[in-house]
């Protein structure tokens, strides 16, 4: 899916279905880290136009997504737990490039791998889970998320040439595949 080099292993299924409380609230921080990157973008960047106006759009879905997910561990009678978070996200940062013009660009591919393995996450997650509105919930999530990958990827060609774009994105997407097959399949949205 998107360009992903290996598939989620099928025992994370089991372990998430079966802890779908600390999923959920994983998720929400997912979703809330997601915003906080695209307004850390604008920070870092704000002369680059075109992505300070794809990140605004981007940053006020990744909250509507929060907020939905917060409304979904309320009706459950649970509350948002602190984030425990898993250390996915942090090993992509860690390729990012500390010298411009690469951070750049690597920032947007890194964006866009955890947009796509977010995606094959919900898209699994819709399958497997029982409760049907929850399961309809991670289906309506899809678009959304491909959507993001898509920005990320659009935003980096018209900073890059489209050659330079593919092949860091095929070496990231590579590393990704290093680092999701190390993790020991713990209930977090990316463990
Ligand atoms: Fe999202
Ligand atoms: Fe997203």
């Amino acid at each position: 899916m998107l360009g992903l080099k290996v598939p989620t292993n099928p025992e994370w299924v089991t372990v998430a279905v079966e802890n779908i409380p600390a999923i959920l609230s994983d998720h929400a921080h997912c979703e809330k880290k997601a915003a906080m990157f695209a307004m850390n973008m604008i920070t870092r960047y704000p002369e680059r136009s075109r992505l300070v106006s794809d990140m605004i759009e981007l940053a006020q879905e990744e909250v509507e997504h929060f907020e939905l997910v917060h409304k979904h561990i309320l009706s459950r009678s649970e509350k948002l737990r602190h984030d425990k978070g898993g250390s996915y996200a942090r090993q992509l940062h860690a390729l990012i490039s500390k010298n411009e013009p690469q951070k750049l660009l690597d920032s947007l591919i890194v964006g866009a791998i955890i947009e796509a393995r977010s995606c094959e996450r919900f898209s699994i997650l819709a399958k497997h889970i029982s409760d049907s509105s929850l399961a309809e919930f991670y289906t309506s999530l899809l678009a959304s998320e491909a959507g993001h990958y898509r920005a990320y990827t659009d935003i980096a060609r018209e900073y890059y040439p489209a050659t330079l774009v593919k092949k860091r994105l095929k070496e990231l997407l590579e590393f990704e595949a290093v680092i999701i097959s190390s993790l020991d399949n713990k209930p977090l949205m990316h463990g």
